[in-house]
């Protein structure tokens, strides 16, 4: 493991005030969103989708890494070159998802475990070789009456203490992301109950598993209000509440906090980032970042709507959402 390397590679991803573009969706997951959009639900479409998101003039301005899935790390652009030699060239770091999705967990209605550590040592050498320089590994946390358990917990910060070690000993920097789903009627209070107690189970099992911590990034939600919470509030007390947790379980050397965005509206999600790094860039040990996924992608897929012609428009606005990521790493998003 090439301590170095990890570490320049983690802080690489949040250099010049930039972020991380989710680009990971499983087959199912980018058909789903295609659906909504009369988009035809085929390999080739979404490696067209792929293709103009990778090609779109000046990402790296503001785009740092972007996140592939599988069938994409595999593909090539209509004129021959591959997908991943793109992004590499434009100055874009590529990587990699290696988690095989949540599945149910054994004896706890309503919670799930994320698979893929069966032969992800094998899996991480080959993705190594294709130019991945990062690996992502999503744990799904549920919260709601009486979850999530102690089980549920131990075991996702478990597996993605375990990936996270194979990551590194494969030279990549893990992305670890255990994500609190926005879902429900809890409080932002529950929530940073919640939150304190997976991040504070994931750093002692990553401390268990030898993990570099420099060489990491952390992925997590927000500490939010869920969306049917009868009790919203303002972005500051968000933004406070979410750094509050931060503050409480996340290890220092950690160089990079990069959050998903969880289905909230782009411009939403812009605000908040924005309205945290506002209150906390100058003090947080860490950066403040982003690895969005749908607040990316989304205005630029109903831009698209699959036809050659909105290329061109499409491109326009992932680089404005990129933009207002950008501004908002600044906390200088002005909506
Ligand atoms: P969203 O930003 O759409 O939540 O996606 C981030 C992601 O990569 C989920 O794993």
């Amino acid at each position: 493991m090439e301590k170095n390397t990890l570490q320049e590679t983690a802080l690489a991803l949040a250099s010049a005030d930039r972020g991380i573009l989710a680009m990971d969706e499983s087959i199912p997951t980018c058909n789903r969103r295609f659906r909504k959009l009369a988009i035809p639900e085929t390999e080739e479409k979404r490696r067209q989708w792929r293709e103009l998101i990778a090609t779109t003039p000046d990402l790296a301005e503001h785009i740092a890494g972007a996140i592939l899935f599988d069938e994409t790390i595999r593909q090539h652009t209509g004129d021959g070159r591959r997908i991943v030699d793109v992004l590499t060239e434009a100055g874009i770091i590529p990587g990699i998802k290696v988690d095989l999705r949540a599945h149910d967990l054994a004896l706890h209605p309503g919670e799930k475990i994320t698979d893929g550590l069966d032969g992800l040592r094998d899996r991480l050498g080959e993705y190594r070789s294709m130019g991945a320089r990062f690996t992502k590994w999503r744990a799904v946390i549920t919260i709601g009456e009486g979850i999530p358990s102690s089980g549920c917990i131990e075991s996702n910060a478990h597996a993605l203490a375990r990936f996270a070690a194979l990551s590194q000993e494969a030279g990549m920097v893990p992305v670890v992301e255990p994500e609190m789903l926005l879902e429900g009627t809890h409080t932002m209070e529950r929530c940073l109950e919640v939150g304190e107690r997976v991040l504070r189970e994931l750093y002692r099992q990553l401390a268990g598993q030898r993990v570099l911590l420099e060489g990491t990034v952390l992925k997590t939600s927000m500490v939010l209000p869920a969306l049917d919470c009868p009790k919203q509030q303002t972005i500051a007390e968000e933004a406070d509440a979410t750094v509050r947790c931060l503050m409480r379980t996340v290890p220092a050397a950690v160089p990079v906090v990069a959050f998903l965005s969880g289905g909230q509206p782009p411009e939403l999600a812009a605000a908040r980032l924005s309205a945290i790094n506002e209150r906390w860039r100058a003090t947080a040990p860490w950066a403040l970042s982003f690895s969005f996924a749908r607040a990316i992608q989304q205005p630029a897929m109903e831009a698209w709507k699959g036809e050659e012609e909105n290329r061109d428009a499409a491109q326009h606005a992932l680089m404005q959402a990129a933009c207002d990521c950008f501004m908002a790493r600044r906390g200088e998003y002005a909506g």
